[in-house]
């Protein structure tokens, strides 16, 4: 039980949704987080295509769900403006209301050649206007098989976190590629372990720095297992993909991570 803690409960929608589905969610959420069914310290967010970013946090303000449902977005370019077509710049995503952006997702990583040096580049831009990044770090399934799971995170965490002093905002998820949309997730004990390593570096390389830089598992994340997964002492949340589309499951979450 970690009773003294925030939880993190973030929702990424990658590619899906439209504006009925989005709506229909925003409805669920209404009805049962206005009725006071979820308690606790929780940081909820859901992290909306881009081109849906406008309408959800015009959604969210007009249910009145504003304080208590964050929006992020799932990339954005280090740049501020230029030319980048097909990229949305941190200022845009501001203006349009995000306040987390998460960087370096596996998918990025593996289908869009997304490399530490690029990854960092935006994690550096973020710290320093008005967006948090969730750095997402994590094996293949055949790095874990070869036993490199901690040297290919620590190599990630080292490049994408490089000259950074301050990292005030910041959330790094543990995303094991071979556990996301698999409906294969890690074991608590094997989550747990990867973050408490991944705490360890974070306190070791940010000595001066007196808050709890949170660090999220991902993968698999569902109702069934949320419980015991976020209960992990080194767990402060989840980032979770398919079964964040379904509002339903999602206040089951929240509702079970405000229990615990
Ligand atoms: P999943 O995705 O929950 O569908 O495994 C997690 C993620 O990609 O962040």
């Amino acid at each position: 039980m970690k009773n003294d803690k925030r939880t993190y409960l973030f929702g990424n929608w990658k590619m899906n949704m439209d504006k009925t589905k989005i709506d229909h969610f925003f409805t669920i959420c209404r009805d049962r987080m206005l009725s006071g069914s979820v308690s606790g310290d929780i940081v909820m967010a859901i992290f909306v295509p881009f081109v849906y970013l406008d309408r959800v946090v015009q959604t969210v303000r007009a249910f009145g769900l504003a304080d208590k449902i964050s929006i992020g977005v799932q990339n954005v370019h280090p740049e501020d403006r230029g030319a980048f077509t097909g990229e949305t710049s941190i200022p845009m995503a501001v203006e349009c209301g995000a306040t987390f952006s998460i960087l370096g997702h596996s998918e990025r990583r593996h289908i869009f050649k997304e490399d530490n040096t690029f990854i960092g580049d935006k994690v550096r831009a973020c710290l320093k206007k008005a967006i948090k990044p969730v750095l997402c770090v994590g094996e293949t399934l055949e790095e874990r098989e070869d036993k490199k799971t901690w040297s290919v995170i620590e190599n990630q965490l080292e490049k994408c976190l490089d000259g950074i002093d301050n990292p005030r905002g910041l959330i790094v998820a543990y995303e094991p590629v071979w556990a996301i949309g698999t409906g294969l997730s890690a074991s608590s004990e094997d989550a747990q372990n990867v973050c408490k390593m991944i705490r360890v570096w974070l306190n070791d390389r940010f000595t001066d720095y007196p808050g709890r830089i949170p660090v999220l598992y991902g993968g698999s994340v569902k109702p069934s297992n949320s419980r015991e997964l976020l209960s992990m002492q080194d767990i402060d949340g989840g980032l979770i993909g398919g079964a964040s589309m379904d509002a339903g499951s999602f206040i089951d979450m929240l509702e079970i991570t405000g229990n615990m």
